[in-house]
């Protein structure tokens, strides 16, 4: 069952016959750099176009087919399986890479689920097989009785681990965050997909660190911030962490933080944005190294990097992951007050 890939570097046929997975998965998994962001419906950024053959869409009200020309035969390859031979167009660059390095499917156990804050829980995952993997990757996640996937990025970081961590954000009527919160999942077989992204920290990579995230976004800067730190990154380069949460009470992986900044010897400065309620004192009761703020995280980043900005080093790389409205203000930040050129900012939109 050919499938063939029109892209603007060339054609190239996927030989697996897996038609269970989705078209962008066979793709990835091959070797191939198809063009994606979430892998889970929402962007649109993995838009091809049939030009002939069977391929269907899982998922058609999916929130990134909303601009589709669906009559032209548009699709998503994210959420599309191909019914038999077919052949698509992929308006990218398209190159082959190293095939035993690309994502792959991996199986895993649900362990250590446990509550951090009333909203958010971090669990591991216990894999069958060690996965590589970059600071700042995620994986797409399928749970028993849950139609699609849905992406998390990895909180540890290790060169080559079987057991990576995760944390998520109850979403209000949402099937992954809630079955989560449910008491159920504990122990339960899930299927992954993964590494994914490119909003990472790169090895050997060097510049000072502008972090901005709220909520669950902490998840791959825990994972960029735990890197760097064993690295040795912070005894040459500079790094400031703006998390953003409610209130103190909502606040989580604070201690891990602290220690981080303790090991960075005060290279790296971690600040807690609270927008729901006053500062109680300038810095953390219970981990004074945690300095305390009130507003928006991106506000509250606006105002902290205007007084530093003039020391950033020109290798400088920011990081920002979260709700989409979050990132788009953090980028923007980043953009006109720390003066990063936009490929020096690296993202993942929780959308
Ligand atoms: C790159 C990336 C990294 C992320 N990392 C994290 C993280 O570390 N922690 C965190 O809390 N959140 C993260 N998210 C958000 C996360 O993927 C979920 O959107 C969120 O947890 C809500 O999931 P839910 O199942 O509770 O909500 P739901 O509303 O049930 O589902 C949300 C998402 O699941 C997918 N989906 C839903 N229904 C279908 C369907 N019928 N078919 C196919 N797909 C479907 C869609 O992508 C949808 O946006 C990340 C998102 C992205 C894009
Ligand atoms: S990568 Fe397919 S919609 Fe985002």
């Amino acid at each position: 069952m050919a499938i063939t890939l029109q892209t603007k570097t060339g054609e190239f046929k996927l030989d697996s016959d897996d038609a269970s997975e989705t078209l962008l998965f066979r793709g990835l998994s091959a070797g191939l750099s198809l063009p994606y962001e979430c892998a889970t419906g929402t962007c649109g950024t993995c838009r091809a176009r049939v030009m002939s053959g069977d391929v269907e869409m899982a998922w058609p009200e999916a929130p990134g087919a909303s601009r589709l020309k669906r009559d032209k035969g548009d699709i998503l390859l994210c959420q599309s399986h191909a019914k038999g031979e077919c052949v698509l167009r992929v308006p990218s660059d398209v190159h082959s890479g190293d095939r035993a390095a690309a994502p792959h499917r991996i199986n895993g156990r649900l362990e250590g689920l446990k509550k951090l804050t009333s909203d958010v829980v971090d669990f591991e995952v216990a894999l069958e097989q060690p996965v590589a993997f970059a600071a700042g990757q995620f994986m797409v996640v399928t749970a028993p009785g849950l139609t699609g996937g849905r992406a998390y990025s990895m909180v540890n970081y290790a060169p080559e681990t079987d057991r990576i961590r995760f944390v998520v954000k109850r979403k209000p009527g949402g099937g992954f965050s809630n079955w989560l919160f449910a008491d159920q999942a504990e122990g339960a077989g899930i299927s992954l997909f993964g590494p994914l992204g490119t909003a990472t920290l790169r090895p050997g990579e060097d510049g000072d660190l502008v972090c901005i995230t709220g909520g669950s976004g902490i998840a791959g800067i825990m994972s960029i911030l735990d890197h760097a730190t064993k690295a040795g990154h912070f005894s040459s380069n500079k790094g400031w962490l703006y998390f953003g949460v409610r209130t103190l009470a909502d606040g989580f992986y604070l201690k891990e933080l602290a220690g981080l900044v303790e090991k960075s010897g005060g290279a790296l400065q971690v600040i807690l944005a609270l927008s729901d309620e006053a500062a109680p004192a300038a810095s953390h009761p219970d981990y004074p190294s945690i300095q305390l703020h009130e507003g928006f995280v991106h506000e509250v980043a606006a105002r902290g990097v205007k007084d530093f900005c003039g020391d950033l080093n020109e290798r400088t790389i920011g990081f920002v992951a979260g709700p989409p409205p979050m990132v788009d203000g953090a980028i923007r930040v980043l953009l006109s007050e720390a003066k990063l050129p936009p490929s020096r900012i690296r993202y993942d939109k929780f959308s």
